[in-house]
């Protein structure tokens, strides 16, 4: 074997009365993952009790615009008026070369953290499209150890910015992967509506997924969400579309709501939240109480619809804040939708993982035999524990191979009477 990876504990899926497994990888593929395996292979991690899961993937991005901030100036009022007036003064000013630059700096990040999965949505309404061709190049460039699925994006509005559809389509040809859009940003409800029809029908006839930012507002009446279901399904599009954001479902009527759910969950819609962001930019012209803003997962989830976390933005205009690292955005995300129980913050772990890599579509996601051989070690005793530490990524492996090694995080005490060193851990 090439890797073996041994005493681990898993996340998720665990043979009964075994605490721990020893995980055989070869030819970039998980072949066994059993209690203890007796061969030998080229190289061996001892996970010596520690948590393996499969890696972390983030369903929601902007890999254009990251690690951009302060570039031209820095967003002074923090908000998303002027992160999207910041991002109009940078746009000119974007050259390929940079471009290419930041989003593989940010890959860097992305795998030191165990995030090997990404989909990034990428701006397409200038029609110079030198972000989608950027990215695509990034996209070429970490394919031998990330997941890049991009998402053409209309960020002006596909109705109401002049060319965007034709520039999507470009994009979509040139080989950008999913259906983007952002019906609440048109310029009426209505012209919303016939935004997700006409861009839900593109995509049923190319046979691509679909992902819109949507009802990003503190607009109870903002239901965009409503007819991206309602097209989803008349189209057959189910399992393959999802809903981003979703805000204003955190201010909509009860009523109303408990007829969206049983729709979204009939079309086989997915959601996916932005913890990080939704805190940060919803509620915000609120006084108090002043609402949180981020969609109603713990009831999505218990509906029975996919939901996963995403970043969204890490240091660009709109977000100052952030290094790659889904465990912070999970610990957000736990928070402000109060999922502190234990099932529910199993299920923060889940929106980070496989949740992600169900609305991905990500092939031979897991650890189990057959799978692809991409796994993060973390300094964690289990999922909960990953989440309340940030756990330090032990070892990363993508395609079989080792990719990153990170120390255990320890302190030093100086203090007499004491123990000297503190672990933080508590079941291990
Ligand atoms: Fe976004």
């Amino acid at each position: 074997m090439d890797l073996i990876i041994r005493r681990a504990v898993l996340a998720h899926a665990h043979p009964a009365g075994c605490p721990t497994v020893d995980i055989g990888i070869e030819a970039g593929r998980i072949t066994a993952v059993e209690p203890q395996l007796t061969t030998a292979a080229r190289e061996e991690i001892d996970a010596a009790g520690a948590l393996v899961s499969a890696p972390f993937v983030d369903a929601h991005f902007h890999m254009d615009a990251t690690l951009s901030y302060g570039l031209p100036r820095v967003n002074a009022s923090g908000t998303l008026l002027e992160g999207i007036a910041l991002w109009g003064e940078l746009k000119p000013h974007l050259t390929q070369e940079a471009l290419v630059e930041r989003a593989l700096q940010y890959c860097d990040w992305a795998v030191a953290r165990g995030l090997l999965a990404i989909r990034s949505h990428v701006d397409v309404c200038d029609a110079r499209l030198l972000a989608v061709e950027a990215l695509l190049e990034v996209k070429r460039r970490v394919a031998p150890y990330l997941d890049l699925q991009l998402v053409a994006f209309p960020q002006d509005g596909v109705l109401r910015s002049p060319g965007a559809f034709d520039n999507l389509k470009r994009a979509i040809a040139m080989g950008v992967d999913v259906v983007g859009g952002i019906p609440h940003f048109e310029r009426t409800m209505a012209e919303g509506a016939e935004s997700v029809r006409l861009l839900c029908e593109f995509a049923a006839d190319k046979g691509l997924r679909v992902d819109m930012h949507c009802d990003e507002s503190d607009d109870p009446l903002s239901r965009h969400i409503e007819t991206l279901a309602a097209q989803t399904h008349r189209l057959g599009l189910h399992g393959r579309v999802a809903g981003s954001h979703l805000t204003s479902m955190h201010s909509m009527d009860n009523y109303y709501v408990s007829k969206l759910i049983p729709l979204m969950r009939e079309s086989g819609v997915a959601a996916i939240a932005n913890p990080l962001i939704n805190i940060t930019l919803q509620g915000r012209s609120d006084t108090y109480p002043k609402r949180r803003g981020m969609t109603r997962v713990p009831e999505l989830m218990a509906a029975g619809v996919t939901v996963a976390f995403g970043h969204d933005c890490v240091m660009d205009p709109w977000y100052s804040f952030g290094s790659g690292d889904m465990l912070e955005v999970a610990h957000m995300g736990l928070h402000v939708a109060q999922m502190t129980g234990t099932d529910a913050s199993r299920a923060c772990f889940d929106a980070v993982t496989v949740n992600a890599a169900t609305i991905l579509g990500l092939e031979g996601y897991g650890v189990a035999p057959g799978c692809a051989a991409n796994l993060v070690v973390l300094d964690a005793g289990d999922a909960i524990e990953a989440i309340r530490l940030r756990a330090a990524r032990l070892a990363v492996v993508s395609r079989g191979r080792v990719v990153s090694r990170q120390p255990a995080q320890r302190a030093v005490l100086a203090l007499e009477g004491r123990p000297q060193s503190v672990d933080f851990r508590l079941h291990r």
